[in-house]
């Protein structure tokens, strides 16, 4: 059986992790499934209020004895001004009427804030804490440590790694432009750090001295065999998971990612102001010119007009997030796909090289 130190520290049997996936994919039932089998699931924090976080957490704990991940959002500050907000309300009006929506929409709070998830990580301790979107404030990082919670910070580039190890972090996840959904991106310039895994990988593991995960576009175990020949110690997969009975995938993002294929997916920041990989659609193309305020100003601005769509059927106005493999999911139970994927990754490993394979 392949293992790494990684996952001899987790205590984990399969190199995969699955992928926190906020706004609604992922269940306790899925985190649990996964580290069921003997992966690593992931809670996805960074949308939930406190409650709901602590809620989500017990439930999983419920289900569970396994090692399990939460995550959440760095802290972010974006530098938005009152006339990008009237300019971006004004692009999304017709697209609101359409749905019979008031043109305008509610301007509320972005999001919850760090500073209360934090307080229910410290006062929760999960084996695993997992973010994205930046850095941690140094404080934070030392209540999480002094908990024991192991954290793993989110890098699109090699610039981004090195400066989340220099923040203290245990373990970096290398995130592909092939991912699912936002990237993780705050350093480098989001153009530029559209990097595929096959040069990502080997250059932050070279870069940093802990151990790396890798996650874009990794739907079988020939692509979790090709990380860990890459360096990673273990995989993340979101959009293998989405179409899982336990994921709260909606119905009609399901459907999507059904029909997709290869070249479906686009990064796109017109939906939410942060680059973010979707299943092209009417809204990616109408917005794609548009200079919209930075996420997570753009993100609540959108959302009541993506989330009237899906819940009408509307994929030609939603959200649908999904990483450039999505053409090879299935609807596969949880736990089922672990196993499989695990000993996908054995025999990959085992037929490497082997004369007379095609
Ligand atoms: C629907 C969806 C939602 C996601 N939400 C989050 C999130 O809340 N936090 C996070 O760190 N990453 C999130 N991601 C990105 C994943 O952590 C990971 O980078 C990505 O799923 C890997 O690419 P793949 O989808 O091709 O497997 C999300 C991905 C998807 C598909």
């Amino acid at each position: 059986m392949v293992t790494t130190s990684l996952m001899q520290r987790l205590g984990i049997d399969a190199p995969v992790i699955q992928a926190p996936m906020g706004g609604g994919p992922t269940t306790p039932e899925l985190v649990a499934a996964v580290t069921n089998a003997g992966g690593i699931g992931s809670v996805a924090g960074g949308y939930l209020d406190p409650d709901t976080l602590r809620r989500e957490i017990a439930a999983v704990r419920q289900l569970t004895d396994g090692p399990f991940a939460v995550n959440v959002f760095a802290p972010l500050d974006p530098d938005v001004t009152p006339d990008a907000i009237e300019v971006a309300i004004e692009v999304l009006a017709p697209y609101r009427r359409e749905l019979g929506l008031e043109p305008r929409p509610a301007l509320g709070e972005p999001g919850p804030a760090f500073s209360d998830h934090l307080d229910v990580l410290v006062e929760t301790a999960p084996p695993v804490v997992s973010f994205t979107f930046g850095l941690l404030p140094p404080d934070a990082v030392r209540a999480l440590h002094d908990v024991g919670c192991l954290l793993v910070g989110t890098a699109t580039s090699v610039e981004e790694a090195v400066a989340l190890v220099h923040a203290d972090v245990d373990v970096v996840c290398a995130q592909g432009s092939e991912a699912g959904a936002h990237r993780g991106t705050f350093l480098t310039d989001p153009v530029l750090a559209t990097v595929g895994l096959v040069v990502l990988v080997p250059a932050v593991t070279d870069a940093v001295d802990v151990p790396v995960v890798a996650a874009g576009g990794i739907m079988d175990g020939r692509g979790v065999a090709s990380v860990l020949a890459l360096g990673a110690q273990a995989a993340q997969l979101g959009t293998a998971f989405l179409r899982c009975p336990q994921a709260g995938t909606n119905a009609t993002h399901r459907a999507a990612l059904a029909a997709a294929g290869h070249e479906s997916t686009v990064v796109t920041s017109a939906l939410t102001g942060r680059a973010a990989r979707t299943i092209a659609n009417r809204l990616t193309r109408e917005l794609a010119d548009r200079a919209v305020p930075a996420y997570p100003v753009m993100n609540a601005l959108t959302a009541e007009l993506r989330r009237v769509a899906a819940a009408r059927g509307r994929e030609d106005l939603m959200s649908l997030w999904a990483g450039q493999g999505v053409a090879r999911g299935t609807e596969l139970d949880a736990g089922e796909l672990v196993r499989r994927l695990a000993e996908e990754t054995e025999r990959a490993i085992a037929g490497l090289g082997v004369p007379g394979r095609p």
